[in-house]
């Protein structure tokens, strides 16, 4: 099987710190770094904009996996694209017009992904697979780092597994929230390529990142 992805969201790093640490998990062999936008109204809690996304860029060459959990979505995906996101992945709950927002996405030029809550069904894809380049599936409710993950979502991420494969094209089932060494196993099996992680990739700080990306790619 093709190495797992590992995304490690800065949502668990030292704020402060944000080039550093960037740095510091991309050399300790992370593939994408993830990127979680909050604004206090889709979520109950407030991070970062695009502003940071740039200021961070220049740091390190993986790819950013932006996150938005903000609404209304559409009039911010200019500006992270501009940020330097390589994927900009929206909640369909944040705005009118999911096909419309993934198709703009494409047009300023980064991948767009679909992001699932756990109460999201996989349905509201269906009849657009061809617009989707990445699928993230919550397996906790969004807003915080370091939550329980939900083994109730182990089937949507099968029924996904099922819908892209269906479609011949290799397109990225990442899993968001409460990922760990334990759970990580769980999310491959049920047919995940990529995973993110805050928690259990930033405990420990600097000197632990390289072993605990290993310990979730199972290696
Ligand atoms: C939560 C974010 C997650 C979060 C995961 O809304 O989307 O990316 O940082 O954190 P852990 O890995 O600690 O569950
Ligand atoms: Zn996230």
């Amino acid at each position: 099987a093709p190495k797992t992805i590992i995304a490690p969201s800065i949502l668990a790093a030292d704020f402060a710190k944000l080039g550093e640490e960037a740095r510091a998990v991309e050399a300790a062999g992370a593939d994408w770094l993830h990127v979680d936008v909050m604004d206090g109204h889709f979520v109950p809690n407030i991070t970062l904009g695009p502003d940071i996304v740039k200021a961070l860029r220049p740091h390190v060459a993986i790819p950013f996996d932006v996150h938005l959990m903000i609404a209304p979505v559409d009039p911010f995906l200019e500006a992270f694209v501009a940020a330097g996101a390589n994927i900009v992945s929206v909640h369909p709950e944040s705005g009118p017009h999911l096909n419309r927002t993934l198709k703009r996405i494409r047009e300023l030029g980064a991948k767009a992904g679909v992001v699932f809550n756990p109460s999201t069904s996989p349905s509201v894809i269906e009849y657009m697979m061809d617009e989707v380049d990445l699928v993230l599936v919550m397996s906790i409710n969004p807003g915080f780092g370091g939550q329980s993950f939900m083994t109730s979502q182990l089937k949507k991420i099968e029924t996904l597994r099922r819908m892209i494969d269906a479609t011949g094209r290799d397109i990225p089932l990442e899993v968001d929230g409460g990922v760990t060494p334990q759970t990580a196993p769980l999310c491959i099996a049920a047919g995940a390529t990529a995973l993110v992680a805050g928690t259990a990739v930033f405990k420990g700080g600097p000197g632990a990142y390289a072993d605990n990306i290993r310990a979730l790619r199972g290696s």
